[in-house]
């Protein structure tokens, strides 16, 4: 019998980035970089966000890289963040073709047409990668943002290293959780609008909210971060660098009720799946875990 421990080990273990994920996200980086250095001049790129912390979830898609701009290309760092980013759709729509490649806010989604599974299985391949132009700042980064219509600053390396002091304060199960939550964010029942948005929010969140240490048991732990994640959704919750805009900022209110209500509904039923094991109804424990997470959480 599949306990309700193996079945969250297996989960997290499903959402783990695994060996041969790794080696085609880097040769998907190699791709787009060869062919933007005929187009840019680049010093250098890397792959960044929740990827390169190993908080991202399945399947793989929109794996952030980093094309930092040699000093030729200053001239972008003048204009409009606008003029990069259509820039940089461009010469990408002339690769991927226009159906693949489209603008958003900091980047350039470029989808590689891979198919999904129903067990939400890629054969190892990553979906699609945000192309993000970048310029040195020190030791920051400045990278275009389409929706204030300035240059915003970033630093991976700080957002790594809360990532990891964190994982490491509770018993390196943390990225586990975040990457179950963020796996429920995309659950499709909840339709197109995730409930936290951007799902960077919930890593962030979960800097402060999982706190106390591990207690030993996944289905607590997770309950209570359902309802900490609720309770605090209306908080201001800054970059963790200190350096762009604040991450709430994603949502308006009526928006961050709707997470509130979702983020309540999921704790009150990770409450009933710990009931019914608690009262001998496993089978059912473990249904309403599936439910709640959808297919990647194992019922066998
Ligand atoms: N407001 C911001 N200011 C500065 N840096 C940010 C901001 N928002 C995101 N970032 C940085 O850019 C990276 C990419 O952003 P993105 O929204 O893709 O988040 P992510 O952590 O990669 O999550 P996801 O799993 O949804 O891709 C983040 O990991 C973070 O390092
Ligand atoms: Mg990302």
């Amino acid at each position: 019998m599949l306990t309700v421990d193996d079945a969250f080990r297996k989960f997290k273990s499903r959402l783990e980035l695994n060996d041969r994920e790794q080696a085609n996200a880097s040769a998907r980086q190699n791709e787009v970089r060869d062919y933007l250095d005929t187009k840019f001049k680049i010093e250098t790129s890397f792959l960044t966000g929740s990827y390169k912390r190993h908080t991202k979830t399945k399947p793989l898609k929109d794996i952030d890289i980093f094309f930092v701009l040699k000093d030729a290309e200053r001239h972008y760092r003048d204009k409009a963040p606008s003029v990069v980013i259509q820039d940089f759709c461009d010469a990408l729509v002339a690769k991927y073709g226009k159906d693949a490649a489209r603008k958003q806010s900091r980047s350039v989604n470029v989808d590689f047409g891979v198919f999904v599974d129903a067990e939400d299985n890629t054969d190892y391949r990553i979906l699609s990668v945000d192309v993000v132009p970048a310029f040195a700042k020190g030791q920051d980064y400045e990278i275009p943002d389409t929706d204030s219509g300035t240059w915003i600053k970033t630093n991976p390396k700080i957002h790594a290293e809360k990532a990891t002091a964190a994982h490491q304060a509770f018993s390196n199960e943390w990225k586990g959780l975040v990457r179950m939550v963020k796996y429920w964010n995309n659950n499709p029942k909840h339709g197109a609008d995730k409930p936290v948005k951007p799902s960077f929010l919930i890593e962030v969140m979960a800097l402060e909210c999982l706190h106390g240490g591990w207690q030993g048991r996944f289905d607590r732990e997770i309950q209570a971060l359902f309802a900490t994640l609720a309770d605090r959704i209306f908080d201001t919750w800054p970059e963790p660098a200190g350096l762009g805009p604040a991450i709430s900022n994603g949502m308006d209110n009526a928006r961050k009720q709707r997470a509130r209500e979702l983020l309540t509904a999921a704790s009150r039923d990770a409450s009933l799946a710990i009931n019914h094991e608690r009262q001998g109804r496993h089978g059912d424990a473990l249904a309403g875990w599936r439910a709640l997470f959808g297919k990647k959480f194992p019922l066998s």
